[in-house]
């Protein structure tokens, strides 16, 4: 399995240029179910999540067609297969995505139901019940969510939770349902946004996304789109927080800084220098050590979950105590065990995490264990005396695009090591 290779103790300093947004483009891609007519995308990264997509899309019988400039064709006017397998799903959960987009236009569906993950229990029962008020009748089947409609209809539909891929299913569904659906308690993620807009260009009629009432009018058929996917916003929070807790500076190109806003805050508070620009950010600590900031994930435009452990590896490092709440998946503090392998003064407790600064991390093995964990460890490292030698790193391949060249771009000693045989 490839490791990464990082040796501690550069400040970072220079520029990089932000791909697009995982979450966005995930999404996007299974919306191209919604119609028989070609689709472009632009500005997609490349990305394992992406990758596993296409598999999915290309299994069920789509053409996909890589283009110019980051870009793919997909045709979705072959689609017969209307199955997301277990093998699939149970290394994406966003395969869920297609549940929706499938039933309003083939009316049937059946999708392999996630199970465990590493990060909680993250059910899709929300997904589930929205898609019966739209009509739906859902059994599950050998494992399998299975799903038929003859036609959706519109319908009222109130989240329990704010969730993000589920309020993006009920709104991909109801593109195509029979009269209007209003989605209340709806995610207002800048990527639940993008999705509106690009729904929008394929002829969708939608209001209202991007606050807690969506309201989609449906229609018999949609277009295709051509679209550019929305800069990815934990990527560019990523690398913001890299330079700030080396103590260094970095010049963000093509980040949307409106959609960090909570993010930005935090950096301010640890000491952080930082100007904003309409697609682009700059931050500089000015060789200064970070102060350690407190944290409470919630849903947009809340503190992101997907910013939680990067923030825990700033606080590790940082003057003070900082206090880390994760209040929207249970069980996302693995990191937190492997960062005091490195020596980090960290004290567990349920959904806290009391985080106090210590002047250096020390090198040591450690094991990725989900995405966000990865980027965590990743960023502990680049602080970290001596070697860390990062396990698993497939996780981290799921969701950045060459993470490790863009740090050596900024100055950081990170390497990929050539897998090893298990022994
Ligand atoms: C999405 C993001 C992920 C991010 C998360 C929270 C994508 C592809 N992934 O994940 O990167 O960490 O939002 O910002 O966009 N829940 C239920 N029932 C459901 C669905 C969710 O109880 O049917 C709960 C979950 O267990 C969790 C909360 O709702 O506690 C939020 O989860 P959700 O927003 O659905 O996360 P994802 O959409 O899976």
């Amino acid at each position: 399995m490839a490791r990464i290779l990082v040796k501690g103790g550069h400040r970072l300093d220079g520029e990089v240029r932000i791909s697009g947004a995982k979450n966005a483009v995930l999404p996007m891609l299974m919306a191209s179910l919604l119609t028989d007519k070609p689709c472009f995308l632009h500005n997609v990264p490349h990305l394992k999540d992406v990758t596993t997509t296409i598999e999915l899309l290309a299994q069920m019988g789509a053409e996909i067609a890589l283009g110019d400039r980051l870009g793919i064709h997909i045709n979705t006017r072959p689609v017969s297969h209307l199955k997301a397998p277990y093998d699939l799903v149970k290394t994406m959960r966003a395969s869920i995505l297609v549940l929706g987009p499938l039933l309003a236009r083939f009316g049937e569906a059946r999708v392999s139901l996630p199970g465990g993950c590493a990060i909680g229990a993250r059910p899709v029962n929300l997904h589930i019940k929205g898609l019966e008020q739209l009509g739906a009748e859902v059994d599950v089947d050998n494992g399998y969510i299975v799903a038929r409609a003859r036609q959706l209809k519109g319908a009222r539909v109130v989240m329990d939770t704010v969730t993000v891929t589920g309020t993006e299913n009920i709104m991909m569904a109801a593109c195509l349902a029979r009269g209007t659906t209003v989605i209340e308690n709806a995610a207002q993620e800048p990527e639940v946004v993008d999705l509106a807009e690009c729904l929008k260009t394929m002829g969708a009629t939608i209001e209202g996304a991007g606050t807690n009432t969506v309201t989609i009018q449906g229609r018999d058929s949609l277009e295709g789109f051509d679209y550019s996917v929305l800069p990815d916003r934990i990527e560019t929070g990523t690398f913001l927080v890299a330079a700030a807790m080396t103590g260094g500076r970095v010049h963000v190109h093509r980040a949307a800084s409106h959609s960090l806003e909570a993010v930005i805050e935090k950096l301010r508070e640890t000491g952080a220098r930082i100007e904003t620009g309409p697609d682009w950010i700059r931050l500089d600590m000015e060789g200064r050590r970070p102060e350690a900031v407190n944290v409470t994930t919630a849903p947009y435009p809340g503190f992101p979950t997907d910013m939680q452990a990067q923030f825990m590896a700033l606080n590790t490092v940082a003057r003070g105590t900082g206090v880390i709440r994760e209040t929207i998946f249970e069980n996302r503090f693995q990191h937190a065990v492997e960062m005091q392998r490195l020596g980090a003064d960290i004290r567990l407790q349920g959904n806290t995490a009391v985080i106090t600064g210590v002047e250096a991390l020390k090198g040591a093995p450690l094991m990725a264990t989900d995405l966000r964990a990865s980027a965590g460890l990743v960023l502990a490292g680049l602080v970290a005396r001596g070697e860390t030698v990062i396990d698993r790193v497939y996780h981290i391949d799921r969701g950045y695009e060459n993470i490790e060249e863009k740090l050596r771009q900024l100055g950081a000693d990170i390497r990929r090591l050539p897998a090893v045989e298990a022994a």
